[in-house]
């Protein structure tokens, strides 16, 4: 099967093309930070899968049919029979976007100074796990830590660590144990049927409740139908039933995998945690048959649902990205091994050898992106995740500078990834005149979000 979409056109929208002179009066109007962009400057934008989607036909006529009633519409229990069907948890709560989820979820579950044990915890996971009072831990796979290895599961946790963690001094303090699948914090990487079994058994072994943070679940199957022996011949729905069966409940954006602009869901097995739950989700998000959601949301994401575990979508995603990652490559610059499905993280530690890590290598090469062919995508280096002294010194840089530029599903065709391999080759001709940047204002929180930074010419 070649590689092609397997779905055809149906609604159009321009994508606008500015001069490189629009661009950098553009970017140095946004402090060169790429949330501070506006939509109609944007060529190609890779920024987010999340949210991102195109629907299909079927999600809009869905979306037609949408009821509205304030409780008990029939779009939430069309909405809560697929949920129920694809993961086999008895309680089903809609949320308005994944990290309500995470809120209800840890306020209702876990105790200040408890510990939250991941392979890694998302932002707005880690987040949500603090703002409780408790610990986010990560302890990802050693294989992670080797970005050019091509390990299939890169996204696993560290077992052996796992354990110590459950056996050691602070077993008590262990509240969850919450496996991203795939791993967005972990370079995309999935996460295998071996290791999340693995996870499942030990938490029920120490009695720690397991949950799954679900955004790309089917993603995840499709990778475990791929690379792992034994799971060939299931489909993508019955991979991911067995890993949801593995946990006690899960939460998840729908923004990803109901490829969908808005939604989320809690799911738990345990009836008395459904109810404590269903209060927070009352008081906060709203009644329980729409947790914030409209009934015209619910429907988009019930077919959504349908839509992505069919194989020939995920074939053809997974081969997309896969493409894009291979072009890349052969341009001469590297990316993290081996390609996921969301994203591709591109190393540009290793591409602006000129730049150290306090001239945010990373944030050099989403700029040059975006000057050179308004291609919008964001670091996760040391802009992200460094620390700074009161000078604005680097203290503290992220282990590896990198870039995500992250798929939306369905919006972009074969040629557009292709016009963002040229462009990256083009300035991989010469990486030495990308010039680096320091930060001028930087706010004390989600410092990637809202800082300015300046190129040093
Ligand atoms: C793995 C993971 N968990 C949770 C979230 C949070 O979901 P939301 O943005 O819907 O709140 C995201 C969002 O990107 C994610 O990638």
């Amino acid at each position: 099967m070649p590689l092609m979409e397997p779905y055809r056109v149906k609604v159009v929208e321009p994508i606008p093309v500015l001069t490189r002179a629009e661009r950098e009066a553009a970017l140095a109007r946004a402090g060169y930070n790429p949330f501070n962009l506006r939509a109609e400057e944007i060529t190609i934008d890779l920024l987010s899968d999340s949210g991102t989607n195109a629907l299909s036909a079927a999600q809009q006529a869905a979306g037609m049919v949408g009821d509205e009633s304030y409780a008990g519409a029939r779009s939430f229990y069309r909405f809560r029979a697929e949920v129920e069907g694809l993961t086999g948890y008895p309680h089903i709560m809609p949320v308005h976007q994944g990290r309500a989820a995470e809120r209800i979820l840890f306020a209702t579950l876990l105790k200040p100074g408890q510990l939250s044990l991941s392979n890694t915890h998302f932002d707005t996971t880690r987040a949500n796990v603090q703002l409780v009072g408790a610990v986010a831990v990560d302890l990802p796979c050693q294989e992670a830590a080797d970005l050019d290895s091509e390990a299939p599961f890169k996204g696993d946790i560290d077992l052996a660590a796992l354990t110590d963690a459950l056996t050691g001094p602070d077993r008590d303090r262990v509240g969850i144990v919450l496996m991203t699948v795939t791993n967005n914090g972990g370079g995309g990487q999935p996460v295998s049927m071996a290791n999340l079994t693995a996870v499942s058994r030990l938490c029920r072994q120490h009695g720690v409740p397991f949950y799954l943070d679900a955004a790309r679940f089917a993603e995840n199957a499709w990778l475990v139908t791929q690379r792992e022996p034994g799971y060939a011949h299931l489909s993508p729905a019955q991979v991911a039933r067995l890993a949801f069966d593995l946990a006690d409940g899960a939460v998840a954006s729908l923004k990803k995998d109901a490829i969908a602009h808005i939604g989320g869901f809690l799911a738990v097995r345990d009836e008395e945690l459904a109810k404590r739950c269903e209060l927070l989700l009352t008081a906060t998000e709203g009644f329980r048959t729409y947790g914030g959601l409209s009934g015209r949301d619910l429907e988009i994401l019930a077919q959504g649902l349908r839509e992505v575990v069919q194989p020939d979508y995920l074939r053809s995603r997974a081969a997309a990205t896969h493409h894009l990652g291979e072009l890349i490559t052969a341009a001469g610059v590297s990316i993290v091994r081996p390609a996921g499905i969301h994203a591709l993280y591109l190393n540009a530690g290793r591409l602006l050898t000129h730049l150290a890590p306090g001239r945010y290598p990373g944030h050099a090469l989403a700029m040059e992106l975006y000057l050179a062919g308004g291609i919008r995508c964001a670091e996760l280096g040391s802009l992200y995740l460094g620390e700074e002294d009161a000078d604005g010194n680097l203290v503290k840089s992220a282990p590896y500078e990198l870039v995500r530029l992250a798929i939306p599903r369905r919006v972009y065709t074969q040629s557009h990834l292709e016009y963002v391999a040229e462009v990256l080759a083009e300035i991989a001709k010469a990486p030495e005149r990308v010039p680096g940047y320091r930060i001028v204002e930087s706010p004390p929180l989600l410092r990637h979000f809202n800082c300015r930074v300046e190129p040093i010419r």
